[in-house]
């Protein structure tokens, strides 16, 4: 199920077959190098893939999502929203990966761009959050590149982290 297209980009949902590549995607230590857990292993990563098989459980209309190159059908990287409950608060994330291999052709912003219209316009979210662990400084960027702010600071149990907020 396609849930919206860019122009470099279809972000749809995660497929069985996608393991293969989101396992080495989540393989790379440098691609995890910001994540709490680290590199995941091809059976974690299949447990994550199949939680977000039909969306995400608790609301479908968000979860993580595959983001394939709409000229070669390679399987770039995977973006989407996801729920969290933040200090008692209800918030929605936008999250993104891509492949090491294409950082910096701008495929993060292009693909968190569409997102973030698609969560306001389409699905009707007013404020959307990046919770980005200090030191992420290139996800920062997409952050703010999206119109995000930093709001404040955000004491995860794996570290300290940045919060940053837009609203439509
Ligand atoms: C963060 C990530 C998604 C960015 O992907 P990308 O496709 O390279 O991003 P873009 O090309 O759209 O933009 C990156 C921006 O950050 C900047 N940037 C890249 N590395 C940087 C660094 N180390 N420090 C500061 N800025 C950096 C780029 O210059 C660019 O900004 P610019 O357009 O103003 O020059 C990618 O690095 C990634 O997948 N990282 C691992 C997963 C991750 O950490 N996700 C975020 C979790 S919160």
């Amino acid at each position: 199920m396609i849930l919206l297209q860019t122009p470099r980009l279809t972000l749809r949902r995660l497929l069985p077959g996608d393991l293969d590549a989101l396992a080495a995607l989540y393989a790379d230590e440098e691609t995890r190098r910001h994540f709490p857990h680290g590199t995941r292993t091809r059976a974690q990563t299949q447990e994550e893939l199949e939680w977000h098989l039909h969306g995400h459980p608790d609301d479908p209309r968000l979860g993580l999502w595959a983001a394939v190159e709409r000229s070669s059908g390679a399987f770039l990287g995977r973006c989407g929203l996801l729920p969290w409950i933040l200090d008692g608060v209800d918030e929605i994330e936008v999250a993104y990966l891509i492949d090491r291999s294409r950082w910096g052709q701008g495929l993060a912003t292009e693909a968190a761009q569409g997102i973030v219209d698609h969560a306001h316009h389409t699905l009707g979210i007013d404020r959307l959050i990046a919770v980005i662990k200090h030191g992420n400084t290139a996800s920062a960027r997409v952050a703010e590149k999206l119109g995000m702010h930093h709001e404040r600071d955000y004491r995860h149990p794996a570290g300290l982290c940045w919060l940053y907020a837009r609203n439509r």
